[in-house]
């Protein structure tokens, strides 16, 4: 199986040591891809709209993008990281989502995407790790991923990792081992179910497209769900 990583950060920190914890049932059977950011993807979106209108080969920073993509698209199990910072995710993996704006369900979306399964690790000092962990769900719903699991976790303590409690340590380590063990477990041979929520989104959107092709049939996003019969009966789940 593959695996693709996004790490909303550079520095081998907590969340580093939390996302390690995670992968490590999984390093002697699976390919692992990592992407560290701002290294891996260093451009903010320019909002050229060329993504939208074209294709992302005409970003400015389409070598990044499309190598990301790329792995997105191949792996089966998909890991997102990142710290609070202000509330938030970090400013890198938001700039990072942004250039996968036309990939949200009311654009392009990639069929792929719908039978993928997803985890979200999030942690802060002491407040704000839910609404980081959300920051990047918005964007993974939006791509059509439905199977998304999260853990987000508060230091309320040291904030360097060999200085946190043993005590905190080892429930954060167990917390994400016990999640890793379960997606060890998971058949990836087998699309993860699409569910509700994800078939709402989807069939709203058609409305939306079929109305934007009366008025605009050259429009670039109607064509892609044209082209995938989407506004016919053919589905991007199985
Ligand atoms: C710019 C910045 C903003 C931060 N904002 C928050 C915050 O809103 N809430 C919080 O609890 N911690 C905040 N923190 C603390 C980090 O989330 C916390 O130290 C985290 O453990 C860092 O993870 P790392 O070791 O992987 O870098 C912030 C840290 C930085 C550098």
């Amino acid at each position: 199986m593959k695996i693709t990583v996004i790490n909303g950060t550079e520095k081998h920190g907590v969340t580093y040591r939390l996302k390690e914890a995670f992968l490590e049932p999984f390093r002697n059977t699976a390919e692992i891809t990592e992407f560290y950011l701002p290294k891996d993807c260093p451009g903010f979106c320019a909002g050229c709209t060329a993504c939208f209108r074209k294709s992302p080969e005409f970003c400015k920073d389409a070598k990044y993008v499309m190598a990301i993509e790329k792995a997105l698209l191949e792996a089966d199990l998909l890991v997102f990281t990142s710290p609070a910072y202000v509330f938030h995710t970090t400013g890198a993996m938001k700039a990072m989502l942004d250039h996968f704006g036309y990939r949200w369900m009311p654009h392009r979306p990639a069929k792929e995407m719908f039978g993928k399964r997803a985890v979200i690790i999030t942690q802060c000092l002491g407040s704000g790790e839910r609404s980081t962990a959300k920051d990047i769900k918005d964007s993974l719903s939006w791509w059509g991923i439905s199977y998304i699991r999260q853990r987000s976790f508060k230091l309320m303590g040291d904030i360097d990792w060999d200085k946190l409690s043993g005590k905190k340590r080892t429930q954060m380590i167990n917390s994400v081992t016990s999640m890793a063990r379960k997606f060890a477990t998971i058949d990836y041979s087998k699309p993860a179910h699409t569910n509700l929520m994800t078939k709402a989104k989807f069939y709203t959107v058609r409305i939306l497209q079929t109305r934007l092709g009366k008025e605009n049939p050259e429009y670039t996003d109607f064509n892609y769900w044209k082209a995938n019969g989407w506004l016919g009966k053919a589905r991007p789940w199985k």
